[in-house]
């Protein structure tokens, strides 16, 4: 495997492993992630997450089985699982899907290897286009609420709206983010607050559900959030809670952007209806590192994600161009296919 030194992943030769986000912020504790069954585990207990990245991620793993020796048939059942290991983000059906189509082709390790590099380096590659893209959208002195994690972690590149807020700042526009904590696993206060001071980009956490007042005080300008899944209409999944804060923006006139590589985008999905949203476990709700503050046995509900209708959305900023809202909900994505 050629060299990679990324913020969540990183390989050389036959050593490839991912940052545990699931110790962030205090330790900084990497995994190894040459074993496509140890990876399923990252994957679904979060170590490994973000879109892109789980979709990077699972191809790395696949390509190091491969190097190592594994054969066709146990190739195939390690792309399936980790293919099942999500549902929402459709980055991780689609890296498996090319890598199966190369041991389809009769590709062997060295064509697995090549086509998993490419997924990491079109990633990369992605994210800086988007992070031009939407930062030319970005005016001076801006205060940008983001929620959840579309940063360095959440990708092998730059981040997708984070990547937008990287650039805005190294283009000295003195912008301020406000970052949504992220109930509830929090990967607004551990991850992106975390990334956002390496980056020195001045922020301030606020819990959810502050996001109105701040609004409403008109002390946001611009939203920026990430995607897990946006189908043919231009409606999306994110986060839980992004739907919140898109009716909010809109209430407000504030512009609300999803920023997104194009591997995010699912031709196949016709709209938000479609999109399957994972159900997590209800210890996430009930409390947090195992101390539970709701009743024992409380009932919970804990989707992960959320849908937002194309109709909220003000433009998509993906790699292939800045796609405006009424474009998108008239079936504008196909046509950038
Ligand atoms: O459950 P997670 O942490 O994997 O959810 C991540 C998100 O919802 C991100 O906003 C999305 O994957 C976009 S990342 C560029």
């Amino acid at each position: 495997m050629k060299r990679i030194d990324g913020v969540a992943l990183r390989a050389e030769g036959k050593r490839f492993e991912v940052l545990d986000q699931t110790r962030l912020p205090d330790v900084e504790v990497w995994l190894d992630g040459t074993a496509p069954e140890a990876m399923v585990g990252h994957i679904r207990r979060l170590s490994v997450r973000g879109a892109p990245l789980i979709g990077v991620a699972a191809a790395l793993s696949v390509a190091s089985a491969a190097e190592r020796g594994d054969g066709e048939a146990s190739l195939r059942t390690s792309i399936a699982r980790l293919r099942e290991a999500r549902p929402t983000a459709v980055n991780l059906a689609w890296a498996m899907d090319r890598l199966r189509a190369v041991l389809e082709a009769g590709g062997g390790a060295a064509e697995l290897v090549r086509e998993a590099e490419a997924i990491h380096d079109e990633d990369v590659a992605a994210c800086d286009r988007i992070g031009e893209l939407g930062a030319d959208l970005v005016q001076r002195g801006e205060q940008i609420l983001t929620h959840c994690n579309a940063g360095a972690l959440a990708t092998a590149g730059i981040g997708s709206a984070l990547g937008v807020i990287h650039r805005a700042h190294a283009r000295g526009l003195d912008v301020q983010v406000w970052v949504d904590e992220t109930r509830p696993l929090l990967q607004g206060a551990r991850l992106t607050a975390w990334e956002l001071g390496r980056l020195g980009v001045p922020y301030t956490l606020v819990t959810d559900g502050m996001a109105g007042t701040l609004f409403r005080a008109g002390k946001v300008t611009r939203v920026l959030v990430g995607a897990d899944r946006i189908a043919r209409n231009g409606d999306f999944a994110n986060k839980i809670g992004t739907y919140t804060v898109a009716v909010l923006a809109r209430a407000h006139g504030v512009p609300f952007h999803p920023v997104a590589p194009w591997s995010t985008v699912d031709l196949n999905c016709p709209s938000g209806e479609a999109i399957p949203v994972e159900q997590r476990a209800a210890d996430e709700v009930l409390g947090a590192k195992g101390v539970r503050w709701a009743p024992a046995g409380a009932r919970v509900f804990n989707p992960a994600f959320d849908v937002t209708p194309a109709s909220l959305v003000t433009s998509l900023v993906t790699e292939r161009g800045v796609v405006e809202g009424a474009w998108l909900s008239a079936g504008g994505l196909a046509r950038l296919a």
